[in-house]
């Protein structure tokens, strides 16, 4: 329809947007897939068109929608496109493993994320912590849909297009390629438009002026920031594709080479966004409006993460903070790093516990199929800050 002949069109948009817009738009809600046993299979729902209410049958896009926090806009993606659902899935559980192999050694170790779609304040209040879960989840969907579509486990998507510089003359492009420009193309509609719907609130909440609201401006912010960091971990993963190649020619002769663009480890990803959390920059409500403006470039801040409220040591316990404390953490005493236990445990000091572990070993192949192993006892000693 044409927006412009019905004036009010739009503004019944913009009402009916703010009406959905309960709460803060959390676009990290979904990385509670990481613990869906859903059924994403698409002849279970052939018949009801993904919505299920005639049938009585609940598709797993409202399912998803009810248990695992995706928001409307979420679920409607989820039934216009299922087959991407079991992949999201797994980018989900991608994203909270990689964060938590991550920060195993701090005193934050990323536990807070296997809590979504119930998010705790370390994961609200737009912390340094905050922008690295958020620039990991985008980075994680990404890898996970560019893998899916280059190993052809996804069949709304190709391999990428060949890149448009000539090749050097050793080698011609070929192969296929992980298909990064495709993958962020649906990210951003299952990611950024949640956080987008939360700005578009904002332009209600502006006209009526006389309605300052502490509160909601700083849902704003939120949603600027969120955006800011979920765009970080997106042009990460597009400046991380490097050329990969393959020879072919008789005995690896290498006479013809064939090169295509692909992604590292998500390991590598996950470092890599670290280093960005070291150095992530905490954002003025000056600096937010011009984040706002997109100007982010001008300021240098194009590629850095940002925040605005500064985490606590991570040390005591303080719900309202979310923050868990570190007693009962398993230090290295011999660790010079952050894990070291007078780091880990913020100088409480720690006690040693002996453990014993009972664990096959020596395992031997007899014959070609059995295999015999012997029971050992280990003893290990833990410390356990206080
Ligand atoms: C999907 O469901 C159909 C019938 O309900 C079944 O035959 C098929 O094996 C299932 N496919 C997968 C991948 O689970
Ligand atoms: C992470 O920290 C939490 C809270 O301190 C703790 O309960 C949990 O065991 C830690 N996880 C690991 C793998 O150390
Ligand atoms: C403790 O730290 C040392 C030095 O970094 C390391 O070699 C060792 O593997 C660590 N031990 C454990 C149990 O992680």
């Amino acid at each position: 329809m044409d927006i412009q002949k019905k004036p009010w069109m739009f503004l019944v948009c913009l009402l009916v947007f703010a009406g959905w817009l309960m709460g803060i738009a959390e676009s990290i809600r979904w990385l509670s897939l990481q613990h869906s046993h859903l059924n994403w299979n698409i002849s279970s729902m052939n018949n009801n068109h993904g919505r299920g209410i005639r049938s009585g049958i609940r598709s797993p896009c409202t399912l998803a929608r009810r248990r695992y926090g995706l928001v409307k806009i979420q679920a409607k993606l989820c039934r216009n496109s299922l087959e991407t659902m079991p992949h999201i899935q797994n980018a989900a559980l991608l994203a909270s493993d990689t964060c938590r192999k991550m920060f195993s050694d701090r005193r934050w170790n990323c536990s807070s994320i296997v809590t979504a779609p119930y998010l705790t304040p370390d994961l609200t209040r737009a912390t340094r912590e905050q922008a690295y879960v958020y620039a990991i989840s985008s980075a994680a969907l990404i890898y996970t849909l560019a893998r899916a579509c280059s190993s052809g486990t996804l069949h709304q998507c190709t391999c990428a297009n060949k890149p448009n510089n000539a090749p050097a003359e050793n080698f011609q492009w070929g192969g296929c390629g992980d298909n990064v420009k495709w993958a962020s193309q649906f990210a951003k509609r299952f990611i950024d438009n949640v956080e987008k719907h939360a700005l578009l609130k904002k332009e209600t909440t502006k006209r009526a002026k006389d309605l300052k609201d502490e509160n909601k401006l700083q849902k704003n912010e939120l949603a600027i920031v969120n955006l800011h960091n979920i765009r970080v971990g997106r042009k990460l993963i597009t400046a991380s594709l490097h050329t990969q190649c393959k020879c072919h020619g008789v005995s690896g002769s290498c006479n013809i080479k064939t090169c295509w663009k692909a992604l590292p480890s998500m390991t590598d990803i996950g470092k890599a966004l670290l280093e960005k959390f070291t150095k992530a920059k905490v954002l003025t409500r000056h600096g937010i409006e011009r984040l706002e403006e997109k100007t982010g470039k001008k300021q240098g801040l194009s590629d850095q993460l940002v925040f605005l409220s500064k985490s606590p040591d991570y040390c005591t316990k303080d719900e309202k903070l979310g923050s868990f404390g570190t007693v009962g953490r398993h230090c290295n005493v011999s660790s010079p790093g952050l894990d070291s236990c007078q780091q880990l445990c913020c100088g409480r000091g720690y006690k040693t516990v002996v453990e014993e572990k009972i664990e096959r070993c020596q395992c031997k192949f007899y014959n070609c199929c059995y295999v015999k192993c012997k029971i050992c006892r280990t003893m290990t000693r833990i410390h356990e800050c206080l």
